[in-house]
């Protein structure tokens, strides 16, 4: 599995310490930017975040900023992203089992790194469970066909 990393000035110490517990963990990762805590725009991060996994270059991907809040709109802008910003273990594991979020948003100025990499593990160790789930899924996608097509 590959994820996709990206984080504005915000996530990015948060990003740090996710991706050596990735690499703990064996999971190959790779890191979109930002490089520092030089303040950035965190709408391009999102949005390259999502296109990487909308495109299948990545599996799924992981995004940062101060509360998470605006990387997590930003990514869901792109087709086919399911951006999940989760505060809590029970968010994350209900992301993956209920609406098969693709990525998941953290926000690092909520979130110690103690907080955050249980997070990380229930979204990444959690399965989408189908069923009733998936037809609420596709109605997900059906509103961007609608909106898409409306343009
Ligand atoms: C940047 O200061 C901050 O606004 C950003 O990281 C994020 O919290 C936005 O939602």
């Amino acid at each position: 599995m590959l994820i996709a990393l990206a984080a504005d000035h915000g996530g990015f110490i948060l990003k740090e310490t996710v991706k050596e517990h990735l690499t703990k963990r064996g999971i190959e990762w790779r890191d979109l930017g930002t490089k520092s805590e030089d303040s950035v725009d965190y709408p391009y991060y999102g949005k390259i975040c999502g296109e990487e996994v909308a495109a299948g270059r990545a599996d799924r991907g992981i995004v940062f900023c101060g509360t998470g809040v605006g990387i997590s709109i930003s990514a869901n802008k792109v087709p086919g992203v399911r951006c999940a910003l989760c505060t809590n273990v029970f968010m994350a594991e209900m992301a993956s089992r209920h609406n098969n979020a693709n990525l998941l948003a953290l926000g690092g100025r909520v979130l110690s790194p103690e907080q955050a990499i249980p997070i990380v593990d229930a979204w990444l160790d959690n399965v989408f469970e189908g069923g009733r789930h998936e037809r609420r899924v596709n109605a997900i996608s059906d509103i961007e066909k609608e909106k898409a097509g409306a343009r």
